[in-house]
């Protein structure tokens, strides 16, 4: 299905609801008036899944040959989520991604809005204060095992959570997001924030004894576990070892159909456009762990090593672990969903302005590479 861009329509409509208080990019969006928020268990969550949505996720379920070759051995590190010390290359890899992470510099407002990718990021916190708005409620505990520098720390306040824990394998990112969170304004919550590898290490020993989860947060992170079946499986055990019955699991995170679908299409083993590159080194194999492509975003990420999620292998697995899917959507059926009850809030994050009333069609083809998920834990 064709999605279209957001485009002047969407500002010219929302034109004279512009005199609220401006907000800038991931921060100060106001979620007052918010009616989704009670509705996570009354069931309404399920509207998060079209039912088209749901068929093609049943049809995929049922049949992962939209992989050319499998040669995953499904028996592997099966009972390991706590298991013996991961193997070097493991480790090496969780050091690269936090090395790299490190090393990009915090983005100042000012930065920020003379990127070449600002509305894909405004459009990206868009998607993630949609999720949240959906997922959290007031008074939550939440756990976030990849939080990065702290941008959803405002989405966090928002959405009036009680307590966060938030880690990351990235020292330094983890520094920044704890002095964002000691400067801001207003935060009516309390935080812990760990330098932690939460795919190749427990997590317990970094939280307080007794502490259970309503919702564990996972954004644009979860796919560096997929080098190995035995890292997915120690994220899901630390995803799931304190997260209550009926708590959500819920992320954003590549999505594997559409990049092998452009893969396929491409002549050789790249593609992409002005503002990103996705690369291959080769596509004859499509194994579903450790299929490792190198992605640059601009002014975001620079030929990081990613991994393919090849989602039916890992709901299978998330069911082990007594996750049950609800939601699996591309942002852009999330866009198309969603943008009726969240104009107003497209509009205050700055994903269109009256400079840039359409998200770039570069910018737009990017956002189409990731999906939104959400899993409920069950009894
Ligand atoms: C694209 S950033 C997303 C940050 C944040 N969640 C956000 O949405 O802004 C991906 C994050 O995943 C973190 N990450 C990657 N591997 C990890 C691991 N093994 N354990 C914990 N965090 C990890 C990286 O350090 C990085 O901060």
């Amino acid at each position: 299905m064709d999605h279209d861009r957001p485009h002047s329509r969407e500002y010219d409509q929302d034109r004279d609801r512009r005199n609220v208080r401006d907000h800038e990019q991931d921060c100060h969006h106001d979620f007052r008036g918010r009616d989704s928020r009670d509705s996570r268990n009354s069931g309404d969550h399920q509207d998060s899944r079209h039912p088209r949505d749901l068929h093609e996720f049943r049809e995929r379920e049922r049949d992962p040959s939209t992989y050319a070759r499998r040669t995953h051995d499904d028996t592997r590190d099966r009972d390991r989520p706590y298991g013996p010390p991961p193997p070097a290359a493991a480790d090496d890899r969780a050091r690269a991604v936090a090395l790299h992470y490190n090393a990009r510099p915090q983005a100042t407002v000012v930065t920020r809005q003379d990127s070449p990718i600002y509305q894909l990021r405004c459009f990206n916190n868009w998607v993630k204060a949609v999720l949240f708005q959906t997922y959290l409620r007031r008074n939550d505990r939440v756990l976030d095992m990849g939080c990065g520098k702290g941008g959803d720390l405002q989405k966090y306040r928002q959405a009036d959570i009680r307590e966060l824990y938030a880690f990351d394998v990235a020292d330094k990112s983890i520094d920044q997001a704890t002095e964002r969170f000691q400067t801001m304004r207003n935060a009516r919550f309390r935080a812990q924030f760990r330098a932690v590898d939460c795919y190749n290490t427990s997590i317990e020993p970094h939280l307080p004894r007794d502490q259970g989860f309503d919702v564990v947060s996972m954004q644009f992170c979860m796919h560096y576990a997929f080098s190995s079946e035995q890292q997915v499986r120690q994220m899901l055990a630390n995803v799931t070892a304190r997260l209550r019955p009926g708590g959500f699991f819920i992320g954003t995170c590549p999505n594997a159909n559409t990049i092998v679908r452009k893969l396929r299409h491409a002549d050789g083993l790249e593609f992409g456009n002005s503002i990103y590159t996705v690369k291959f080194t080769q596509k004859d194999e499509y194994p579903v762990y450790g299929h490792e492509y190198s992605f640059r975003l601009v002014d975001a990420v620079d030929d990081c090593p990613e991994y393919l999620v090849h989602w039916p292998s890992f709901v299978k697995m998330a069911r082990e672990y007594r996750l049950d899917p609800i939601a699996h959507q591309g942002f852009h059926h999330f866009y198309t969903q969603h943008i009726d009850r969240h104009r107003d809030l497209f509009v205050r994050m700055k994903v269109v302005t009256p400079d840039s009333p359409t998200l770039p069609a570069d910018q737009w083809e990017a956002a189409g590479l990731y999906s939104i998920f959400a899993f409920q834990k069950t009894d």
